[in-house]
């Protein structure tokens, strides 16, 4: 197979749009704090404050997110290319970046469905514009809450078949849902829905990782945003695979997640051309405050 051709990681520039109607951009709110850590432009005033204060509290927190999207990229790979998985359910999609699910899935496999389910209509209206399938494939999108699994999964099988294999990835989402919304429920909700041979991919930041820095990093960006951020340590990040068995290394910090086939290895931002603005590179990710994981349903 030939290796899909890896775009840059840094988000797409130059949108600064006007917002659409009915957004509120005085509170900051969570994909668009992201965008800027990932050198984006769909970003407003109280985003770019939320992120700076975070990243004061975490000068690391960029690499984070940048690995955050590597284990995107490489898990996607491995799922498509090696796993012959060709359906995926993406909920918290984010804004459109570098390297986005339906890009790295039909770069292995043309044919691959992709559902983008998020709840911010800012990540909708861009969706829609930018994320569309190659010819043999599909994407949709779904402007839906990952609480409510039952119109969420109903509206997916417009475009997914339920009865074969899908990989639900849920990448930086589940620190959202704070335990008073029952997280765990929700994910075993979404997995009972599929079948057998289906995967679940998770990124989720950490409380026991850097523990200082990242409670602060979250208290800062939680000061204002509409859906703060709970953070997690080891084994309650594991316990959102429960009922599936966890693809080797298991749950690990994002840039120690690798497969030997399939995948690559994590690929390093070796040059300063591939970081956003201000971010100074370095000789390698160094700790990273997240953890993600893939599992196999049987
Ligand atoms: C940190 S971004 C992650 C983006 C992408 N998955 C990635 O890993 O690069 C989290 C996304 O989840 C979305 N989100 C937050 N709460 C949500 C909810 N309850 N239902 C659906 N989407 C939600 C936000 O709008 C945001 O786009």
């Amino acid at each position: 197979m030939t290796a899909p051709k890896r775009p840059r990681l840094t988000a797409v520039p130059g949108r600064a749009d006007a917002a659409p109607p009915g957004l509120d951009t005085t509170v900051p709110h969570m994909a668009r704090v992201y965008n800027f850590w990932l050198g984006g432009k769909d970003n407003f005033a109280a985003d770019r404050e939320a992120a700076a204060a975070a990243m004061q509290a975490y000068p690391g927190l960029r690499r984070g997110v940048l690995a955050q999207r590597e284990f995107l990229r490489r898990a996607v790979e491995w799922l498509a290319a090696d796993q012959g998985i060709r359906q995926f359910l993406d909920i918290g999609t984010g804004l459109p970046s570098a390297n986005n699910t339906h890009e790295v899935a039909q770069a292995a496999a043309p044919e691959c469905r992709i559902v983008y389910v998020d709840n911010d209509p800012l990540v909708l209206s861009h969706a829609r514009a930018l994320l569309s399938s190659g010819p043999q494939g599909a994407t949709a999108y779904l402007d839906a809450d990952v609480r409510d699994t039952g119109p969420l999964l109903a509206q997916a099988a417009d475009t997914l078949d339920f009865s074969r294999p899908v990989a639900l990835m849920l990448l930086g989402i589940m620190q959202l849902i704070p335990d008073s919304d029952q997280p765990y429920a929700i994910v075993a909700r979404l997995l009972d829905a599929l079948p057998a041979g289906s995967y679940l991919a998770i990124a989720h930041p950490a409380s026991d990782v850097m523990p200082a820095q990242m409670s602060a990093a979250a208290a800062a960006v939680n000061r204002n945003v509409t859906t703060p951020a709970t953070l997690r340590t080891h084994d309650q990040v594991s316990a959102f695979f429960a009922g599936t068995t966890l693809v080797p290394p298991g749950v690990v910090q994002l840039h120690r997640w690798s497969r030997p086939s399939g995948g690559g290895q994590p690929d390093l931002p070796a040059s300063q051309a591939d970081l956003p603005p201000g971010v100074v590179a370095l000789p390698d990710w160094g700790e990273i405050g997240a953890y993600c994981g893939v599992g196999s349903k049987s």
